[in-house]
């Protein structure tokens, strides 16, 4: 069925900040013959994004532009029904994000998205995920920095591990970067909805199957000097440990015993008990409707980092795995992790889902679940570094 659609692949949200980053980037790497449109609610953003495309490829000049807007469900549908594949940067997911997903669930088109927020993630899997298996459709959230780093690099790590016995993985992040209005807006409505996201992570936990002969685990760390590694290792609970686990659930190479533990890589003590009490009052502030109102109007949609910030901005995350006596300290590294570098993951993914030839897969699976080693390869020529530090027998 989706095989006679209009487009190979729409754009949805390519008027914000990350979107018209991964139309730039769609338009300097997308191979000839692809067919893509970009999507918005507002046809002048659309038509100044293309003038932006056909000025890195002129042939760009007549891409179709479609309207559509998140509150007009008829409009996602007709997106949703036209393309093979639709990625979407309309954030905050919780607020924007489910009618696009009902609408591509529903028609069979795949979706991919660069969410960050856990209960928007848990909401889809219970409204949606049974009608995306029924249709036969891939939901792949968290195509950016959160988590494909993450999900790509722990998988990355257990290949280099014996096979079919427990593994340990614990990930180490660090980066440096500015944020976009954005990713703000989307990380304070996740914080004002502590309450919401508990809830929904517990739906989820009553009704979804658990691997039956195979344990899976995302355990909380403990802050402490990390033993494998001179820095403080900071318990880091973001959606990026969540979906490792379901990857581990879904994909039998992850070993009979499998534990992840996902931490911030801190070098100095300070720093720690600084960005804590920061973050601490600021999830308190957030949860008073006027100081929350106060703090969404500081930054206006669709800022973000200038090209001069970007590129000083850097991501490493550190990977140190156990598994059948053998231990491995594996690296995965780029750029700014927020936009350039999330830009290229989200695009690469779409292309991948579009066009590459990937084990069968449906309803609302992870980036390595539906993509694995073929996202991988797309990465790594891409420019983003996967590779082993050390190798050797694991500390007795
Ligand atoms: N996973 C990651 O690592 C990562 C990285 C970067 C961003 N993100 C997430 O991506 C999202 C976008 O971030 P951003 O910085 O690009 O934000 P942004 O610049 O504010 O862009 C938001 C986009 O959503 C569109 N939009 C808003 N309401 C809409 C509606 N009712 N119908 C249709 N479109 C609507 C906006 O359209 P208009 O232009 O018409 O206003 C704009 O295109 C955020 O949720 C952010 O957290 C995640």
């Amino acid at each position: 069925m989706a095989a006679e659609r209009a487009y190979d692949v729409v754009l949805f949200g390519a008027t914000g900040f990350t979107g018209g980053l991964t139309a730039e980037y769609l338009a300097r790497h997308a191979p000839p013959g692809l067919s893509w449109a970009i999507a918005g609610r507002n046809p002048n953003k659309l038509a100044a994004v293309r003038d932006r495309l056909a000025a890195i490829d002129p042939a760009l000049a007549g891409m179709p532009l479609l309207t559509a807007d998140a509150t007009d469900p008829a409009s996602l549908r007709a997106v949703a029904t036209a393309a093979r594949v639709v990625a979407s940067t309309v954030g905050p997911y919780v607020h924007h994000g489910e009618p696009l997903v009902a609408a591509c669930a529903a028609a069979g088109t795949d979706y991919l998205d660069i969410t960050g927020e856990p209960e928007f993630v848990d909401l889809m899997y219970l409204r949606h995920h049974a009608e995306a298996v029924r249709t036969g459709t891939r939901i792949v959230h968290s195509c950016g920095f959160d988590s494909i780093p993450h999900d790509l690099g722990v998988w990355f790590t257990i290949k280099q591990l014996p096979a079919d016995v427990p593994i340990t993985v614990d990930g180490y992040v660090r980066a440096g970067g500015r944020i976009s209005a954005g990713t703000y807006h989307s990380a304070l409505t996740a914080f004002s909805r502590a309450d919401e996201t508990s809830r929904a992570a517990r739906e989820r936990r009553a009704v979804e199957p658990r691997p039956a002969d195979r344990r899976v685990r995302a355990v909380p760390g403990k802050l402490a000097r990390a033993r494998d590694l001179p820095v403080w290792a900071v318990p880091l609970p973001t959606i990026d440990p969540q979906v490792v686990r379901r990857s581990a659930a879904a994909r039998p190479e992850y070993g009979p015993d499998f534990r992840y533990r996902h931490f911030a890589a801190v070098k100095r003590l300070p720093t720690v008990l600084v960005a804590g009490a920061a973050l601490g009052a600021l999830m308190g502030l957030v949860k008073l409707p006027p100081t929350r109102r106060w703090l969404l109007g500081r930054l206006a949609s669709g800022q973000g980092p200038s090209a001069e910030q970007r590129a000083k901005s850097w991501f490493r995350v550190r990977f140190v795995g156990n598994g059948g006596g053998r231990r491995v300290v594996t690296e995965v590294a780029g750029g700014d992790p927020g936009y350039d570098e999330t830009a290229k993951m989200l695009a690469e993914s779409t292309l991948c889902l579009a066009l590459d030839d990937l084990p069968p897969t449906s309803g609302q699976v992870t980036p390595v679940t539906a993509m694995g080693d073929a996202l991988l390869r797309r990465l790594t020529t891409a420019g983003l570094t996967f590779r082993v530090l050390d190798e050797g027998r694991a500390p007795s």
